[in-house]
């Protein structure tokens, strides 16, 4: 039997909150801002080694990281230095649905998952306040996801998020550390080659 455990106070999950069809317009969407600013490959800025999630932005300002200039927020894409592309209004109708925040998202951070990337217990904190709440949506292959306290090293718990999914990360868990263990290849067909986005909206400032 799976026991169902308690998310950690400011952890909301909203299983299933886009429908099939939802979900296939915002892909689109995605497509559309990655066709005009590409996945990149981030490196880690202590050992310049590589991240295995590929990531691109769509917002105001976008997050990077590499060895040069760290973890930081950027208004261009790092390799192209255009500006990244407008946050879909999709996007900005679910923040304001469901975050309780009354000022919309700045940036919208694009994580490419393949079947092997996977992403380490960290936290959301390059933000200049944590007022706002993390919203983050699930599109694809579903994943193991962990969440846990605000200090590294404190106790953690995983669950699945599947396409669709939406997790708040706020209040007394804004600052909480979290990560993917593993993705699940072959649990959806949303995209066409398999893989995982996560949509990742903040405010910065
Ligand atoms: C992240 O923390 O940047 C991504 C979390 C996720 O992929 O669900
Ligand atoms: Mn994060």
């Amino acid at each position: 039997m799976q026991r169902k455990s308690v998310l950690p106070v400011g952890v909301q999950h909203f299983p299933g909150h886009l429908k099939p069809g939802e979900q296939k317009k915002l892909l689109a969407e995605i497509r559309n801002a990655i066709s005009i600013a590409p996945l990149f490959t981030p490196t880690m800025p202590r050992t310049g080694k590589p991240l295995s999630v590929r990531m691109s932005n769509c917002g105001e300002l976008g997050w990077v990281c590499d060895k040069q200039g760290g973890y930081r927020y950027q208004k261009h894409h790092p390799d192209t230095g255009k500006p990244w592309p407008p946050m879909p209004q999709m996007l900005l109708d679910i923040w304001q649905e469901i975050s309780n925040f009354p000022h919309p998202p700045q940036a919208c951070l694009i994580n490419f998952y393949n079947q092997a990337a996977k992403m380490g217990l960290h936290q959301d904190k390059d933000e200049q306040n944590f007022d706002a709440p993390v919203l983050s949506i699930s599109l694809g292959d579903s994943c193991l996801f962990r969440v846990g306290a605000t200090t590294r090293g404190g106790r953690t718990m995983s669950f699945k998020l599947h396409s669709g999914d939406v997790v708040i990360l706020g209040g007394e868990s804004r600052l909480a550390f979290h990560g993917v263990d593993r993705i699940y290849p072959g649990t959806s067909m949303l995209l066409k080659n398999g893989g995982r986005l996560n949509l990742t909206m903040r405010r910065v400032g």
